[in-house]
This record gives C-alpha cells, structure tokens and sequence, in this order.
C-alpha cells in the first residue's frame, strides 16, 4: 500500500467517524514555545486538551510533519529518523478508551490489512509513586478486542525481565507507557497535561529481529526490546491529566490523542524491513546510490543519516515559517543536520556539485502535493543548502591541509584544534573524530579552555583531573582496572564506536571511568553494558598481555588513552571471546589479572556527566 494511500485511508476512516480534518501545523512553532520543533500531533492542539473548545468541534483527525532530535543518534537502525510523519485523531473530551482502542485496531487490521496475530499491545502499570492506577480497563477493552478475532489474549507483567510468558497485552512503568510533551511524570512541568497511553506493536517475526545476536541473546525478548523483532506502530494516549506542583489532577475533560508513524506503516504494508526501502525513501535512497559508488545495504549508516539529514533540512528550511542556517536556535539545527550530512557523504565518496539539493529535490518530488510549503521555498531550500553546504566543504578542503599537517604528532593540542576551529569552521567533534582515525588524540581540555580565553565558545567546562591508571596497586584494584577494560568495549558494544577513554580513576573500591558521549545512557543501555560486562567474566576469557611498537600498536587497532603519552613500545592487553574474536584491546602498562573470572560480579553504580560531551561510570565488583 503507497503511503498516501495509507495517508488517505486514514483521514476516511475517522472522517467517516465524525472527525473534521485539520491542517498540519508548521514544523516550527510559535516563538513563545517552549520546545524548537513540534514533535507530535498532539503539539499544536494543548490549549485545547487543557479545555479550550476548539472551532472544528470535538473529533479531529490529521497527519503532521515532526521533528525529534532525540532521535539522532537512533538512525541507522532503519527505523529511526529525526523527521516523520504522525498520523493522529483526537477526542476533545468526547469520546475515550473503548472506542479509540477498537477504532485503531480497526484500522490496522481492517483498514491496512494487518494480521491480528501480528499485533501486541502494551498498558501502564499504574506507579504509586504519582498515584495513577494500572491501566486496567484497557486491559479490559484489549481482551474484548482481540476475542473477537479469535486471538488469545493474555496479560502479562514483567516481561523486561521475565520474557513475554506467551502473552499479548503487557503492563510496563512511566518510561515506556505514560506520555506528555515532556516525557515521563518528573520531567513535566506544571500546567502541562498528559496521561498513561498503550501502544500497539506489530511483529515482524523472529527471524527479523537480531535477538539471537549479542547483546540481546541472553536477555528475554519482549515487545519493547531493541532487538528489531517487534516495531511499534501506534500509541493511544489518554490525556486526562494535568501536573500540578504537588501531583496530578484530573483534566476536566478526558482526552485521546492518538498518534501512529506513517513511515513505519508504509514499510509494514509494503513488506519492506527498513522504512529507508518504503516509498517515501527509496526515490531518495535511490539517488544518493547514483551520486555514490557504494550501496545502501553495504553503508546502511551513513545512506539512512544522509537521507534522514536532508529530508528534515528540506522541510525545516522550507517551512511556513521559514528557516536560514545560522548558530542559534532552529537555524543551528539546520547548520548540524547538513554538516553532518557532508561529513557522511565523504565517507560515501560523493563528489558531484550540488548533490545536497540533487537529494533535496527528490524529497521535494516525493512530498510536494502533501506539502506544498518545500515546493512554494524550494528556491530557498537550495540555495541555502548549497550555500551552507559549499561553505563547509571549503572549510573542510583547507582543514584537512593543516590538519594533515599534525599528522606526525602524538596528540594534537588545544591550541592546535582551536586553531583548526577559528581558521576554518573545524567542529571540534570533527577534529576529534579525524585524529581517531588515525590513532591520535586532542587534547579537548585545551581546546575548551583556548576557547574561553578567546570567549567564542561558552560552554560549561570542568577541568577534572583526568590522571589515568591506578593509584596504588594491590588485587582490588587491579581486578578493578580489568573490569575498566571490559566496561570501555561493552559500551563502544551498545553505545556505538565514537566512545572513547577521557580519564579513568581507580581505588581499592571502585572504578571511575569517564568517555566520550553526549548524551545520558538510558536504563536500559546501562544494564546492557553491565550484562554484557558480567558476560564476559562467566566465560573465565584470558587476559593476554603482548610488546609491541607503538605505531604497530595503533595499527591493529589498539585503542590508545587520548591524555598519556606513549613510550615508543608499549603492552598491548587484549581479551578474546570464546570464538576467538577481539573483545578488547588496549596500551595499557597493567598490571591485569590472569582470567576474567577472577573479577567476580561487575555492578554500576552511577552513570552522571561529567564536563561537556563526557560521561562519568561509577563501577564497583562484588
Ligand atoms: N502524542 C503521542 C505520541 O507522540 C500520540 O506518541
């Protein structure tokens, strides 16, 4: 099913219900708003979920244009984007839980054809903490829905930690199922309204998911594990609360918001696993194939962060309120979303002129009669992507001269990346990624303090000490300085490869590791990290100990601590799996222990920032 059938069917299905249309509102919102980007459908209707009547009545239902730069970091999972489109239908105090739930089911399963044994959903568990209780008539209504269809239908709690236990419905806390603008019940201001919601999931089969790989395999699978098998496609919210300085209140109306991505049920219906091979990708897909050499399969990551980068640059610049590349603001989102962008297409050796807007007009092409906004500014969407764009190859070009330069030195100084940064727009990030590449560091603390002197760049800097090693030497700490070896490959497993040593700290009771990442690890993240650093202590792995130049070192891809400085032979630590694979490998002077086994149980115990773009893990072992 094309997308704009889906689009279509949609609006139908509940205009049939007495629901009049609305507009998508502009990408960006209002000036006195307190975020840069509408994020969900629900975004533009608040003044009238907190009781103001609205004009076209009680029932709505659109489709909105989105933006969620907390998902930047997810892209390249291939269901994952920054921009999206959200289908949604609202109920203004009028209609709540039974109906929604049975019409959304209707219209995946009647309307889009979707197998009912496919579909899984999820409810609150209530938390007596805010005193909202277990969701338990939709539980209720969720058995009614699924009996009709002969489907069995179980609910079942737990099933983060006990599996799904052959369950269909499946109660989970704030995290997963409570939904405001804001996030979960903590991060809500007052007067800002929200309430519990259950999802719906569809199973793309066991086969899809990777949970039979690291780092799922010894974890339950469950319908909000990451591992691919199940996909969220729609969550029904029940907006019948409001955050007051000490709790919640109830809303005098009860509201539905209801929201389901476009992107992922185009991919569904079409029988496609990535929504990048769904009609409203591929064409863009497709041409960025032509401006390349390479194939999205080979170079998954970088293709899905080019076409997500440039879709959202295209809307964002050609929006009703219009948007220029600048340092603030929606602008400064723009400025990254394309830098980014470039820096990917290098990587995909894409070489033409203009190739940001040969990319920008197939987006154009795919939306312009949903959209006609980005065809109305498409001039404007051009010419500031080629004008931001060529900027920023030349800076790039004349960079990479100089810093091509620094390429005998050890590590690349803070006034050197200062320099870098001052003379030819180097992001410092750039800098530090380039220097990696090629086995350096950068002395970052530098960088930020040559920063301050010349008061370009205010950002809140701590100077720790980064003293790395250990204090003193005895079996404590040296089976602590192990478990750090471990814990840097565990999270460069689930965080992703641009995390890096920044300082480690050791006593007779604890590790204290910090590394590059810029953002908070979540719960989640941070229990795989520990389950797969336990892991590798139950397999009893060697810890195997080698001398070798340092050049030679670097070369087989050692990873270097970015603050010492290297004598010209140096200890190589590695720990290979049971297969034999490289599980860590570090310059490191020791000492170490023989076997992992002998760490006993690794625990985290706090994970916090520490300066800008690091993170600092407080670790002990039991
Ligand atoms: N506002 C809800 C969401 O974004 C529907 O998930």
């Amino acid at each position: 099913m094309k997308s704009k059938e889906i689009r279509e069917k949609f609006l139908e299905f509940y205009k049939k219900k007495d629901h009049a249309q609305i507009p998508s509102a502009p990408l960006v919102p209002d000036k006195d708003s307190t975020l840069l980007f509408v994020n969900s459908g629900m975004f533009p209707l608040v003044p009238y979920l907190l009781g103001e009547e609205h004009p076209e009545g009680k029932r709505l239902v659109n489709y909105q244009k989105c933006f969620r730069s907390d998902d930047i970091e997810e892209i390249g999972d291939m269901r994952h984007t920054t921009f999206f489109e959200m289908l949604g239908n609202w109920s203004l105090g009028d209609y709540f839980k039974e109906e929604q739930l049975k019409w959304a089911f209707e219209f995946f399963v009647d309307e889009l054809g979707l197998d009912p044994g496919r579909l899984y959903v999820s409810v609150h568990r209530g938390n007596p903490d805010t005193g909202i209780e277990r969701d338990k008539d939709s539980v209720r209504i969720w058995k009614n829905i699924f009996k009709k269809r002969g489907v069995e239908a179980k609910d079942v709690d737990f099933a983060e930690k006990e599996g799904m236990k052959g369950g269909r419905i499946f109660y989970y806390p704030d995290k997963e199922n409570w939904w405001s603008r804001a996030g979960v019940p903590e991060n809500m201001p007052p007067g800002e309204p929200g309430g519990p919601d259950s999802e719906v999931f569809y199973d793309l089969g066991e086969d899809l998911g990777h949970h039979k790989r690291s780092p799922f395999k010894d974890n339950p699978c469950h319908i909000n594990c990451d591992c691919g098998r199940f996909i969220e496609i729609g969550n029904s919210v029940f907006i019948e609360f409001i955050k007051k300085e000490n709790g919640f209140e109830k809303l005098p109306k009860q509201n539905v918001d209801f929201g389901g991505g476009l992107e992922r049920l185009a991919m569904i219906t079409q029988g496609k696993t990535s929504i990048f091979e769904a009609d409203i990708f591929l064409p863009i897909i497709k041409e960025i194939e032509k401006l390349s050499s390479c194939n999205y399969r080979d170079m998954v990551r970088s293709f899905e962060i080019i076409a997500d980068h440039i879709k959202a640059a295209t809307f964002i610049l050609g929006d009703e309120r219009g948007v220029t590349p600048s340092n603030k603001e929606q602008g400064y989102f723009v400025r990254r979303l394309i830098r980014r962008a470039i820096r990917h297409g290098r990587q995909l050796d894409i070489t033409s002129d203009r190739w940001l807007s040969a990319v920008a007009e197939r987006v154009v092409e795919v939306y312009k009669d949903i959209y006609p906004e980005i065809e109305k500014n498409a001039d404007h969407i051009y010419e500031n992507l080629e004008k931001e764009g060529s900027e920023f190859q030349r800076t790039l070009k004349k960079g990479l001269k100089e810093f091509h330069k620094l390429n005998e030195k050890k590590e690349i100084s803070g006034e050197e990346a200062a320099f870098l940064y001052q003379t030819y727009g180097f992001p410092i990030e750039l800098t530090e990624e380039m220097a990696l590449e090629r086995g350096q560091g950068v002395d970052k603390e530098g960088f930020y303090r040559e920063m301050e002197k010349h008061k370009e760049l205010s950002r809140e800097y701590s100077a720790g000490s980064f003293k790395s090693g250990l204090g003193e030497n005895n079996d404590e700490t040296i089976k602590l300085h192990t478990a750090t070896h471990l814990l840097l490959a565990s999270l460069r497993k689930i965080l992703g490869s641009d995390v890096y040593q920044e300082g480690s700290n050791i006593t007779s009771e604890r590790l204290r590791f910090d590394f590059s990442f810029d953002r908070k690890i979540t719960e989640e993240e941070k229990k795989r990290v520990e389950e797969l650093v336990n892991e590798m202590i139950k397999k009893d792995l060697l810890v195997k100990k080698e001398e070798m130049k340092l050049d030679d070192a670097l070369e087989v891809g050692a990873l270097a601590s970015f603050r010492e400085k290297y004598p010209s032979k140096v200890w190589v630590y590695s720990i290979h799996d049971e297969k034999g694979d490289v599980y860590s490998k570090e310059i490191c002077t020791g000492p170490h222990v023989k076997r992992t086994s002998e760490l006993g149980k690794f625990s985290i115990k706090k994970e916090e920032a520490c300066s800008s773009g690091v993170r600092r893990i407080k670790a002990v072992l039991l």
